[in-house]
């Protein structure tokens, strides 16, 4: 086979996906499962520790400890069937940051899990809107349906008006008042999986399945009518609006009972696209089966200054990744050996030997690599830049030490540069007093420990009245500082960025001023 050859290959059985949801809706118990489906760890529970020992944890000591931990989980590899899937993690919870939105820049589609009682959630909406930016194709998993839920029309009636997509569901509860949930109906198929109460079973779903018929269960005409409805309305899988994040199937079931988990990664396989040709920052295709290319989505500095080192995460696009390989990074020019390169999975690392598209690998101590930078061996390539997005905490930030002004302002600088944390600053109040802004307040920890420790000026951060943020431009600024309660700074970059002190004053300047421009994704 040639070489190109088996880098198309290698690049149409990969999956690379990431799994997008509120806090509490189930993505630890559904990767879990997935794990488990895939043989790729042996007992239930592997998963869900580490996620304990990392919430349980506090002080500052530990934190550093969980780096080791978010590092490990940055992306989990298995295989299934003929696939190989990349599943890269969102961090939530309290390790909520910018770093969660930008992971989605790596994947090609996402698996959007909602808990089935509660339906589109805050957190879920904010990440699906980055999908929505990117058009990521999306998979809907609507979970625990063992417990008391929502009526099914009712949340797919959710996800169309909160999301603006359209919801085709591929399969379809069949839950009666008096029996609760008995399993789901494949609308493709016509095959009824019944539900068995036996969470021991992992794989228990694929011997249930019978055809569906009104008599199937007691109540069976009410679903028999919804099944009809759903075709009327003719809400049925369709690739193309699918792929460009128009619609999305949706599927029915229970993570935990192990319950509709086969289907979804078995839609993953069928439905979710492999790794596709993307474009560089002029639009010009660079064809998978190229030369190597990747970029930087994450940049992981280890906080113990014991073993200060680095991972920076590139995520394949081109090419075969080979660990003899020089790669070069097209922003500073400069060369690198691929041979530091390690796939990571659990708490181990393993030393990468080849990678290919859609794949992720953690270059270690390539301490020169940012967030964005853009990887090549052979021709020249430049990726889009990372967006910045939306801040949501903002602090004032000035030296905590007088004496150490000048290591304030570069150790600031770096940090920005790096993607650590948005340095905001006024016109008039300059280096002084700038805003640090960060879409989780994590990010400000990671920055006052970086700067106390890596540019010994420890940082001293006041609150602030602001919630909201906004990218504007030039003509805004002046109408826009004359207003009560609302103050413009600006980024390194020069971007004007206005502040305010919540969603419904941001409504509000939106309704009356529609010339106004407000982005809600900053970009550079
Ligand atoms: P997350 O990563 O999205 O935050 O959610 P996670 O998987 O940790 O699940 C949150 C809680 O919901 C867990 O319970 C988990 O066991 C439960 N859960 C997940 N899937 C299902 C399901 O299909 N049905 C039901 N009934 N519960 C589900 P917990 O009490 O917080 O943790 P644990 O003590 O059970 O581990």
């Amino acid at each position: 086979m040639s070489a190109d050859a088996l880098v198309r290959r290698e690049a149409a059985r990969r999956r690379t996906f990431a799994i997008i949801s509120h806090p509490d809706a189930g993505k630890t118990t559904l990767t879990e499962k997935f794990l488990l489906y895939a043989g790729a760890i042996a007992e239930a529970g592997a998963v869900k520790s580490r996620k304990v020992e990392r919430t349980a944890r506090s002080d500052w000591m530990e934190m550093e400890q969980d780096r080791g931990i978010s590092i490990s989980s940055t992306v989990l590899r298995f295989d299934h069937g003929d696939l190989a899937y990349n599943l890269l993690d969102t961090p939530g919870h309290r390790d909520f940051s910018e770093d969660t939105y930008r992971v989605l820049s790596g994947v090609d589609a996402a698996i959007m899990v909602l808990d089935a009682a509660a339906g589109v959630e805050p957190q879920t909406k904010k990440l699906f809107e980055v999908c929505a930016r990117r058009g990521t194709p999306l998979i809907t998993f609507i979970n625990k349906m063992d417990r008391p839920s929502r009526d099914p029309l009712e949340l797919l009636d959710d996800i169309e008006q909160q999301l603006d997509i359209v919801p085709t569901p591929v399969t379809w509860p069949v839950k009666t008042f008096d029996h609760g949930f008995q399993g789901v109906v494949d609308r493709r198929d016509g095959m009824f999986h019944r539900w068995a109460d036996d969470a021991s079973n992992v794989r228990r779903e694929a011997s249930a399945r019978e055809v569906w018929t009104r008599d199937a269960v007691s109540d069976g005409a009410a679903i028999d009518d919804e099944l009809q409805l759903l075709d009327e309305l003719g809400l049925d899988h369709d690739d193309e609006t699918f792929l460009a994040g128009a619609s999305t199937p949706v599927f029915f079931g229970s993570a935990l009972n192990s319950f509709g988990v086969e289907p979804l990664l078995d839609a993953i396989a069928a439905m979710a696209p492999a790794p596709l040709p993307r474009r560089d920052v002029d639009g010009t295709v660079r064809p998978v089966d190229s030369p190597f290319s990747g970029f930087v989505f994450k940049v992981q500095a280890n906080m113990n200054p014991r073993h200060r080192d680095r991972i920076a995460f590139v995520r394949i696009c081109s090419g075969r990744f080979e660990r003899d390989a020089q790669l070069i990074c097209t922003r500073s020019g400069r060369k690198m050996a691929a041979k530091y390169a390690h796939q990571v999975f659990g708490q181990e690392r393993v030393t990468v030997d080849e990678a290919f598209p859609g794949d992720v690998v953690g270059l270690v101590n390539a301490t020169d690599l940012r967030i964005g930078d853009s990887l090549h061996d052979g021709d020249e390539i430049t990726f889009p830049p990372m967006p910045v997005f939306t801040p949501e905490h903002f602090r004032v930030a000035t030296p905590g030490d007088r004496s150490r002004v000048k290591q304030f302002r570069t150790g600031l600088d770096q940090l920005d540069q790096e993607g650590v944390i948005q340095v905001l600053r006024h016109p008039e109040l300059g280096d002084q007093a700038p805003v640090l802004a960060a879409v989780g307040a994590l990010q400000f920890e990671v920055a006052a420990w970086r700067m106390e420790h890596e540019f010994g000026s420890p940082l001293r951060l006041e609150s602030t009245a602001w919630s909201e943020a906004r990218r504007t431009d030039d003509d805004a600024v002046d109408p826009l500082r004359r207003m009560r309660d609302v103050a413009v700074y600006r980024r390194a970059s020069g971007t004007p960025i206005a502040l305010f002190r919540d969603r419904w004053q941001v409504e509000r300047i939106e309704r009356d001023h529609p010339e106004l421009v407000l982005d809600k994704i900053v970009t550079a």
